[in-house]
């Protein structure tokens, strides 16, 4: 990044999945790996940003020069959110947050009934969206989503991007085994108000460093007007 193009700006980064307790030793959670926003992390601060990461349970280790908030919980995870949204300019959501919790969540281990046969039912309840809620917030950071989809990828993605008022969003299709959830590789095309740019499958750092060009320019345009 030889212009250093976002230096002195504050990026804040989620990644990873989260984990809803169902009870001290069980967990309902998702592939996410953190591959893509730890990349993204690192491609940031190599732009000149002052970056926080905040990370569920992966198996990566901190980058350097990046302050990284660990959360379990999508409940931790929108906490930490909204501590740092009057701290940042610029927003990246890539974790793959879960939409649901364990209403009641066990505080001893559920035992196995003893007729066997028994079906369990787990009531699930919705967790906040934090996206939703930072780009909702006076004043907005630049927003950025992603968009996890396994069909018509970029339709839903452009649904989000409505839905939840944000600057950008990234669809990814998660369909796929070469790309997305916990590859080394990624394939998105990323979408804005009026228009759009496909990434072609490359390392997510590569991905990683093409998508906080485009981020940072669109972030540009939006403060200069
Ligand atoms: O971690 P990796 O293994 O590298 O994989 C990367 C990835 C596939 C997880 C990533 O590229 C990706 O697509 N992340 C989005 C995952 C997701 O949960 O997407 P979604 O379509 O369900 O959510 C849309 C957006 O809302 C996302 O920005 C998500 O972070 C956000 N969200 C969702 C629910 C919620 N309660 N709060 C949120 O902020």
């Amino acid at each position: 990044f030889p212009s250093r193009q976002l230096s002195g700006k504050r990026v804040t980064i989620t990644a990873g999945p989260t984990r809803e307790a169902i009870d001290p030793v069980r967990y309902i959670s998702n592939h996410s790996s953190g591959k893509m926003g730890y990349a993204l992390a690192q491609a940031a601060r190599d732009a000149g940003a002052q970056v926080t990461l905040i990370s569920g349970p992966v198996n990566l280790d901190a980058p350097d020069r990046i302050q990284r908030i660990d959360v379990i919980s999508a409940q931790d995870m929108y906490e930490a959110a909204m501590a740092q949204v009057q701290a940042c300019d610029i927003f990246i959501a890539t974790a793959a947050v879960s939409d649901f919790r364990v209403q009641n969540s066990h505080s001893q281990k559920i035992k196995k009934q003893d007729n066997s046969s028994a079906a369990m039912t787990l009531t699930l309840v919705e967790n906040p969206d934090i996206i939703a809620a930072v780009a909702n917030s006076t004043p907005k950071p630049f927003t950025v989503g992603f968009a996890a989809e396994t069909q018509e990828v970029e339709e839903y993605a452009r649904q989000k991007i409505k839905r939840k008022n944000l600057d950008m969003i990234v669809a990814n299709d998660v369909s796929r085994i070469d790309i997305g959830f916990n590859s080394d590789n990624n394939a998105v095309t990323a979408i804005w108000g009026s228009g759009e740019a496909t990434l072609e499958i490359a390392s997510k750092h590569q991905i990683a460093k093409q998508l906080i060009t485009l981020i940072s320019d669109h972030y540009h345009n939006s403060t200069e007007s």
